[in-house]
């Protein structure tokens, strides 16, 4: 099996784990579920779901959610992908793609590692792979305070 086909199955990994912690996700208020998944150099996967509030603007994102959990298990750097799987029932099914506060979120853990992550977001009918540097040009990052 060559290079990239592993990667194919590690990615089809991600996915699944993204649907799955979406299985979570606490969203009475938009009924739009999320979820999202981290997938680290030394192969952990990290997950997150969406958790919303009777406060609705503290409402916390899926990939949000992700970072807190790998952070809070002690992880500083290595992210190497990410897949984030909304509701396949709602709009048009484009994949989605991470809120503005998750892309800053989501620079703060790759950039400690000095890593690109490529974002898998799922869709209906597509899967639109893109890397963070592409969501967040330029980005503001922990160096800037150094
Ligand atoms: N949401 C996420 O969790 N991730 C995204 O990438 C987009 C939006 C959540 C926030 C809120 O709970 C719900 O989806 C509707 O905006």
């Amino acid at each position: 099996m060559g290079g990239g086909a592993e990667m194919s199955v590690s990615e089809k990994q991600l996915i699944e784990a993204a649907r799955v912690a979406q299985g979570n996700a606490y969203a009475p208020y938009s009924d739009y579920r999320v979820g999202a998944a981290l997938l680290f150099e030394d192969g952990v996967i990290v997950t997150g779901a969406n958790v919303e509030n009777a406060s609705y603007g503290l409402s916390l994102c899926a990939e949000t959610n992700a970072v807190s959990n790998a952070m809070n298990a002690g992880r500083r750097g290595g992210l190497v992908g990410v897949a984030v799987v909304g509701p396949q029932d709602k709009g048009d099914g484009a994949p989605i793609t991470p809120c503005g506060r998750c892309r800053q979120v989501l620079n703060e853990l790759a950039a400690l590692g000095g890593t690109d992550p490529e974002i898998a977001c799922v869709g209906q009918d597509e899967v639109r792979r893109v890397k963070l540097s592409a969501l967040l040009p330029h980005a503001f990052g922990p160096d800037h305070l150094d």
